[in-house]
């Protein structure tokens, strides 16, 4: 029995069949690289779904994370700690934003934006103004509360009742999105480039638009930067390219770079929402994924940030083109490619699975979610897979 072999025979026998996996087990990596368990060589096109933004044990990041690690694992939030309020503390610098709420992932960090929204309007406004709009298509997480923000009917089945409260606008649509908000609307919720659902994104003047509808109505605007954040599309955050001021932004993946961690920023208007007992959670915050979360922000200067638009921009160049690429959606290095009629996205990454890189799929596109550290030369051999899976 192969080694993948007798990891997949326990797998299959004991963790629940939530997922829909490929026949690969990743063994260990560096960098944008990676191996399997038969010693198989893959670039990394996806990088756990945008989490290791400095790709595979990056030498930096383990420092920091284990020197942590041999020091203090974890305290509770009852206590200070130094990692949690330095990584609060660039984050806010780097940001703009004025308080830092941690988490462990993306939904949660959802949630507590979420609730904080609902706060903020039940004091200034009374019970009645809780409604949230968020966009059709788009994609806010898996817990209940978050399924039901989330715009696509597919995810609204099996687990009633969910939360009431949210009504779902066409992208890029501001009348329509204008006729929605009412005197029971406490918050607009929306990615700007919506990642799970085909990275899509999101127009200018519409984003602009609805900041200053949210500004004149006092509704709280919140970015879910669960997959644009931490330099994936170039700028620390994805609302920096788009020139507005959120509430609330909240993100994960890319910040705990492999280390599961969330946050919920909050702007001038809901920095003091919360109050103690309002929200928590036991492992938010903890001091190792806050040290490693530390160390990324520190590396996320100009040049690094540059890099990733200047990274994105050579792989879209040579992407266009391949055969059956039709176009390429995204910023930075998070990128759709939209694919010629008949050719399925899916088969595309098994594929380049057998030809030597990781990738993945957004819908009926290829979605490429590399390391943010990938080099060129790395970028070459995996986008030479993605030819060969094309050309096929
Ligand atoms: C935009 C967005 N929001 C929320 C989530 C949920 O994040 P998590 O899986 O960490 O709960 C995701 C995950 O893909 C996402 O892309």
């Amino acid at each position: 029995m192969s080694g993948f072999e007798k990891i997949e025979g326990l797998d299959r026998e004991n963790v629940a069949h939530t997922y829909g996996r490929f026949s690969v087990a990743i063994k260990e990596g560096k960098g944008a690289v990676c191996y399997d368990f038969d010693g198989k060589r893959y670039i990394d096109f996806s990088s756990g779904i945008g989490v290791n933004s400095l790709g595979f044990c990056d030498e930096g990041w383990v420092s920091a994370v284990t020197a942590q690690l041999n020091k203090l694992q974890h305290i509770s939030n009852l206590y200070y700690t130094e990692p949690c309020a330095k990584a609060a503390e660039l984050l806010c610098k780097k940001s703009g934003m004025k308080k830092v709420f941690f988490s462990n992932s993306g939904a949660e960090s959802n949630e507590g934006a979420i609730k904080c929204a609902r706060k903020y309007s039940f004091t200034k406004y009374g019970e009645n103004r809780n409604k949230v709009i968020t966009l059709i298509n788009s994609f806010h997480g898996r817990t209940v509360t978050t399924l039901a923000a989330t715009g696509q009917d597919v995810f609204h089945k099996y687990f009633f009742p969910f939360t009431e409260g949210f009504e779902f606008a066409p992208a890029n649509d501001y009348d329509a999105l204008y006729s929605m908000v009412d005197d029971s609307t406490c918050a607009v919720m929306m990615e700007l480039i919506q990642g799970e659902g085909g990275v899509m994104p999101l127009d200018k003047a519409f984003v602009k638009k609805v900041e200053a509808l949210c500004k004149e109505k006092d509704i709280i605007l919140i970015i879910d930067e669960v997959q644009t954040g931490v330099g994936r599309t170039g700028k620390l955050f994805a609302y920096q390219n788009y020139d507005i001021t959120p509430d609330i932004v909240t993100t994960a993946k890319g910040i705990g770079g492999g280390l599961p961690l969330g946050c919920v920023l909050f702007g001038e208007k809901t920095e003091d929402t919360f109050a103690p007992g309002d929200h928590a959670t036991t492992f938010g915050g903890n001091p190792v994924a806050t040290a490693g979360a530390a160390h990324i922000l520190e590396r996320l200067d100009e040049d690094f940030l540059n890099e990733v638009k200047a990274k994105g921009k050579y792989i879209t160049k040579k992407l266009l083109k391949m055969p059956g690429v039709v176009g390429v959606d995204g910023m930075g290095l998070m990128l759709g490619v939209r694919l010629s009629d008949g050719i399925v996205a899916t088969d595309i990454v098994k594929k380049t699975i057998s030809y030597g890189a990781l990738t993945l799929t957004a819908k009926t596109k290829l979605r490429l979610l590399p390391p943010l550290t990938i080099s060129y030369e790395e970028i070459d051999e995996g986008l030479e897979a993605i030819r060969k899976a094309l050309e096929e």
